[in-house]
């Protein structure tokens, strides 16, 4: 897969990393320096370049949006024409000093988002688990028993692409239902961040749902 980072930060740079040596061609995109993205690149070690949020978006099959809430527009501004794109977000909607979600409960960042782009198609996954986490979940990948990772959206073809992203980081894909479910997954990362930033553990945090009883 043609994998676009627009925002190439601690989720970015991790996320793109990992692409890269899970076999994917990676366009890192969208940081104060290139000589930044030129580094993750390099040190991704697969098929990754540096390239502008235009370069990320022209051939991407998927692009990974993580960057600050306020500074969607812009990278969004500079992708240029997103039509009939998968962009898969990890972006929260957090105010300045990301205390707290500016949107909630009757909307979210990925539905905002959607409005935002409406020929794109949104697929939320990623945004509820550290940065911290992800590159000791894909040292464990070949373990058995995997991190699940929730994601929702409102088209099955981009879910089955996020879907094939997030097994390859190591996780388990959790699908969760329609891109509304964006107002539940993106309050949760708040306790996960707080169990990642304000615990004794330690950040490298991920969950992992278990089911008990007899199906069906
Ligand atoms: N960090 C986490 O653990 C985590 C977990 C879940 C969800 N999230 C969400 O994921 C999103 C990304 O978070 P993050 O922690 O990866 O953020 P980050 O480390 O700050 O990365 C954001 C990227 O945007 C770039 N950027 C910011 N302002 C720019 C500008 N004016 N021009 C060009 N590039 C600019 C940064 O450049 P530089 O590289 O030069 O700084 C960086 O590459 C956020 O919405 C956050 O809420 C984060």
């Amino acid at each position: 897969m043609r994998v676009g980072i627009l925002g190439s930060g601690l989720m970015g740079g991790k996320l793109g990393t990992i692409f890269a040596r899970a076999g994917h061609d990676v366009v890192f995109s969208y940081a104060r320096s290139e000589q930044k993205l030129k580094r993750l690149a390099r040190e991704a070690k697969g098929k990754a370049r540096a390239g502008t949020p235009g370069e990320a978006a022209r051939e991407a099959d998927a692009l990974l949006l993580a960057v600050h809430w306020s500074r969607v527009d812009d990278v969004l501004k500079q992708a240029g024409d997103v039509s009939g794109k998968v962009i898969v977000s990890c972006s929260l909607p957090m105010n300045a000093d990301d205390t707290d979600l500016v949107i909630a409960h009757t909307s979210s960042g990925a539905e905002q988002l959607a409005k935002r782009v409406p020929k794109a198609r949104v697929v939320s996954a990623f945004g509820t688990v550290p940065s911290e986490v992800l590159f000791g979940v894909f040292a464990a990948k070949r373990k058995t028993s995997r991190p699940s990772l929730v994601y929702c959206g409102d088209n099955d073809s981009s879910k089955a692409v996020a879907a094939e992203l997030i097994r390859d980081v190591g996780f388990d894909p959790v699908d969760a239902g329609p891109l509304r479910i964006a107002r539940y997954t993106e309050p949760f990362t708040l306790l996960i961040a707080r169990l990642a930033y304000e615990g004794d553990g330690g950040p490298e945090v991920a969950y992992r749902f278990e089911r008990f009883g007899k199906k069906g």
